[in-house]
C-alpha cells in the first residue's frame, strides 16, 4: 500500500504532465507519473499523430522514459485524464506495466479522489514471458 502523501504528490506530477500533453485529434490529455524504487519520478503525457496509430499513451511514454533512463524497478503509476471520472490505461499500456513489473496503478479524477488498483486487478492472467 501506498501512503497518502506518496499517492498525492503522484498525482499532482500526473496532473502536471497532462498540461504536456500533444492531443489535437481527440482534444483528451492524458498524464501519468511514474515512482521508481528509488524515489524518483518519471512523468508522461499522450502525443498523437495524424496517423492515429502512431499515437503514444501518457503511461507508455512514462514507463519508457524510464527505462531509458536505466530504471527497471518500480512502486507505482497514476493516471490522470481531462475526463470528469477516472482513466484506465489501456490493455497495451497493462501489458507494458506487466513487463516491468509496475504493481500498483492509480486512477484520480479531477476533482482529487483516486482509487488504487494492482496489477494484477486490472490485467489478471496477463502474459509476462516464455516458459522455461
Ligand atoms: N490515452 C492515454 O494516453 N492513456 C490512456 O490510458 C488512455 C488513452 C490517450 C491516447 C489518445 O491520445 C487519447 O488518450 C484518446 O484515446
Amino acid at each position: 500500500m501506498m501512503t497518502d502523501i506518496d499517492v498525492r504528490r503522484l498525482i499532482e506530477e500526473a496532473l502536471r504532465a497532462k498540461e504536456k500533453a500533444y492531443a489535437p485529434y481527440s482534444n483528451f490529455r492524458v498524464g501519468a507519473a511514474l515512482l521508481a524504487q528509488d524515489g524518483s519520478i518519471y512523468t508522461g503525457c499522450n502525443v498523437e499523430n495524424a496517423s492515429y496509430g502512431a499515437t503514444c499513451c501518457a503511461e507508455r511514454v512514462a514507463i519508457f522514459s524510464a527505462v531509458a533512463d536505466g530504471k527497471r524497478s518500480f512502486k507505482a503509476i497514476a493516471v490522470v485524464s481531462d475526463s470528469c471520472g477516472f482513466t484506465f490505461p489501456c490493455g497495451i499500456c497493462r501489458q507494458v506495466m506487466l513487463e516491468f513489473d509496475v504493481p500498483v496503478v492509480i486512477v484520480a479524477d479531477s476533482g482529487g479522489t483516486y482509487r488504487e488498483y494492482t496489477l494484477e486487478d486490472l490485467l489478471p492472467n496477463g502474459f509476462k514471458k516464455f516458459g522455461v
